[in-house]
């Protein structure tokens, strides 16, 4: 993973040690459109919704000014779909090396055109969601051909050498089996990978749930291989614990202290703030307050352990040291050659 600059790296721990003190989120996930060009298997989304109350690019201006996020998910529904996407991007930037902000997507309307416009707009990171190392991707997110053009488009636009591409492979019991196999494609393809886990509380649906010993003994195997890929170059994503922390949650069927409305919310696409994407209790941009109070303070919700909630249930000085060596990639650069002939497999 490219590495975030000396400077920049200060800023962001600057900000985050702010934020934690002053209670204000330290990640925020702005959901750009509840639309969407896939209907997954494991999501609630899925095809068209209306748009017509979705917040416009300048109103991201103040959710910026009052939040002070030290990350911005852009996300949604399928954010890509926004014709204004990289005006959104803008104004969360608004010309500042804050927020570090990453574009979650589907990349079903990713195109070189379109990807060099919005790292110009200022992302820093895109994180493409891959369930499958090949065409049964197109079958869990209902999108013939997908597969195809991300194995298309992810290689060209890595191969510009901007190493801020990383797959994103929720752990699902379809899927448990293929996780180093997505960890060999995202090689193949020159790019980073990261892993994140399923939760039924999105559909209900408890099938994709890893529930029998032979799933959670396939999803030990399967780990203890992917640590053992993990190296200095950081192309596998996640820090140790939180491979941990996601067996556990598997093991244990849960994942107790969650934070979700004190270090991480959710900005809904007609401007409301939400604890996560899967609680609907919904509040006013200036209520993030009363949203710690009535909910987190109270909050016995233990049913994910989606990415958001792992890099952020950490203690602060856990997590200011794993963004240093880890999640924001503060390590020396490698040289190209040295890049090449590292060891993947
Ligand atoms: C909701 S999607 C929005 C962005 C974009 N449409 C995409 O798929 O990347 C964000 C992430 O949530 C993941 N996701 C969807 N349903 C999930 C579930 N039930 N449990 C865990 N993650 C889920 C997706 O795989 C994706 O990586
Ligand atoms: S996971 Fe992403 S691509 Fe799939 S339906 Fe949900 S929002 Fe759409
Ligand atoms: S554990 Fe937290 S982030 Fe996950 S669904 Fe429950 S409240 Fe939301």
């Amino acid at each position: 993973m490219r590495r975030v600059p000396f400077v920049e790296s200060l800023r962001i721990i600057g900000r985050g040690s702010l934020n934690w003190l002053a209670e204000r989120p330290i990640v925020v996930s702005l959901e750009v459109t509840d639309s969407c060009t896939c209907s997954c298997k494991h999501c609630d989304h899925g095809g068209p919704r209306d748009g017509s109350r979705n917040l416009k690019p300048a109103d991201y201006k103040k959710y910026m000014e009052v939040l002070r996020p030290c990350v911005v998910q852009v996300s949604g529904g399928e954010p890509l779909l926004r014709d204004d996407l990289v005006e959104i991007v803008r104004t969360i930037k608004s010309g500042c090396s804050l927020p570090y902000t990453i574009l979650v997507s589907n990349w079903s309307l990713m195109s070189r055109e379109r990807y060099l416009a919005l790292r110009g707009a200022g992302v820093n990171q895109f994180s493409v969601s891959l369930d499958f190392p090949d065409a049964r991707h197109d079958d869990f997110r209902r999108l013939p051909g997908l597969y195809r053009h991300l194995s298309e488009v992810v290689p060209q636009l890595a191969a510009l050498g901007h190493d801020d591409i990383v797959l994103n492979t929720c752990i699902t019991s379809e899927n448990v089996s293929e996780i180093n196999r997505a960890a060999d494609k995202a090689s193949e393809w020159g790019v980073n990978i990261s892993y994140s886990a399923y939760t039924f509380r999105r559909t209900g649906n408890r099938g994709y749930f890893l529930n029998t010993p032979e799933e959670l003994a396939v999803l030990r195997r399967e780990l203890d291989r992917v640590r053992q890929r993990m190296d200095g170059s950081h192309w596998i994503a996640n820090s140790e614990t939180t491979l941990e922390a996601t067996r556990r949650y598997f093991e244990n069927g849960g994942a107790p202290g969650c934070k979700a409305g004190l270090r991480f919310l959710v900005v809904t696409s007609a401007g409301a703030l939400q604890p996560c994407s899967m609680q609907f209790k919904r509040y006013t941009l200036h209520e993030q307050a009363r949203m710690v109070e009535e909910f987190t303070r109270r909050n016995t919700c233990d049913e994910c352990y989606v990415s958001i909630r792992s890099y952020l249930d950490k203690s602060f000085p856990q997590l200011l040291w794993e963004n240093v060596t880890g999640f924001l990639s503060f390590r020396p650069h490698r040289e190209p050659e040295l890049e090449a002939g590292r060891t993947r497999a």
